[in-house]
């Protein structure tokens, strides 16, 4: 454990999320307060390997609490996932005499903040990622701002589907995660909701379902997939095919990405900036700042690494029992 730092950096990593610029003004913020220097690092580790650094200060992150986006940039840095390129990244730490850093990424970023510390320079992860796949907290920051983003839409694609009295085959990101998908399905009532970590039959979850439906006088439909598990465009298709209900397919896309933040993203990112600086002020690294049960905690990044994300089990039963 080293002593309290004098200047710590900030960056960046993997896909932005809304609520980043609320979590890097959080650690500006409450650094500066306790007398420590930021740095704020553009480009995520790349910009941290060429030493792409800008002096942060209160003003800098003014009217930054309600922009999504990220202020710093951020990239996927291939070489940081090499020795050498960690290195790189541990040496311009020294040169610019940064003794602290805080990642706000996902768990690809973190395996990146492990490295660092390893190498001497104590560094804390942040979650931001709209994917909600980091198992050790209860939510990441950008979660409930990209859900209510996919609620809109499928509240406007029901408008139309209502009128039309058609099938609307909805496709929502998560990168192999089914909360995003999950959890609006339940919000916007998706008929169906297909996500990788349940087991799901078309014939059975879609068309004998549909046609159940289609007898109780209810015609128009919205059906969520998480992304990677088919085409979107085709199962649309086939829908139509089976069920005579006219069906189109709407990939949601990078829209899920951008955004102002919500209340909670903005309280959250809050709650974990100001937790990492306590963190860091302490001299200790190789923690990820988490939410559990409400309470902001930190755990040891290799232990948070090894846990498994898993689907909660009473969302989709609730799923499944009430959007019929
Ligand atoms: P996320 O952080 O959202 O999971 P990525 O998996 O793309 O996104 O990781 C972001 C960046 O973190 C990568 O581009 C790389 O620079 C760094 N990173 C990922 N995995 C590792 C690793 N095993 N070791 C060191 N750095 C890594
Ligand atoms: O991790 C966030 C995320 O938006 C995933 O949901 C999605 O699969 C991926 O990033 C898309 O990444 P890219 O920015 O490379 O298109």
């Amino acid at each position: 454990m080293n002593g309290k730092p004098k200047i710590i950096g900030v960056l960046t990593s993997g896909g932005d999320a809304p609520g980043m610029n609320a979590a890097i003004r959080a650690v500006v913020r409450t650094a500066i307060k306790r007398g420590i220097r930021v740095l704020g690092i553009n480009n995520g580790y790349q910009g941290l390997i060429d030493g792409d650094v800008v002096e942060m200060d209160l003003r800098k992150v003014s009217n930054m609490l309600h922009r999504g986006g990220t202020m710093l940039k951020t990239a996927r840095c291939l070489e940081f996932k090499t020795l050498s390129g960690q290195k790189k990244g541990r040496d311009v730490c020294l040169e610019m005499g940064i003794e602290g850093l805080v990642v706000i990424g996902g768990d690809g970023s973190f395996r990146g903040a492990g490295a660092l510390t390893a190498l001497g320079i104590p560094t804390v992860g942040i979650p931001g990622t709209i994917d909600n796949d980091i198992a050790c907290t209860d939510y990441t920051i950008g979660f409930h701002t990209a859900l209510n983003t996919v609620v809109d839409a499928i509240d406007r694609l029901r408008d139309t589907s209502e009128s039309h009295n058609r099938c609307s085959v909805v496709e929502v990101m998560g990168h192999g995660a089914g909360d995003l998908a999950l959890y609006s399905s339940v919000a916007g009532g998706g008929t169906s909701c297909w996500i990788n970590e349940v087991g799901f039959d078309v014939e059975t979850d879609i068309i004998q379902k549909m046609k159940r439906t289609l007898r109780t006088g209810k015609h128009n439909f919205v059906i969520i997939v998480s992304e990677g598990i088919t085409d979107v465009h085709e199962l649309a298709l086939l829908i139509q095919e089976r069920t005579g209900v006219e069906s189109r397919a709407t990939v949601l896309g990078h829209i899920q990405r951008g955004g102002n933040p919500c209340a909670y993203d903005r309280i959250l990112a809050s709650r974990m900036g100001y937790h990492a600086v306590e963190v860091l002020e302490q001299g200790i690294g190789n923690r990820v700042i988490v939410i559990q049960h409400d309470e902001i905690t930190d755990l040891d990044i290799n232990e948070a690494l090894e846990m498994h994300s898993t689907v909660n089990r009473t969302m989709v039963d609730i799923n499944n029992t009430i959007n019929i």
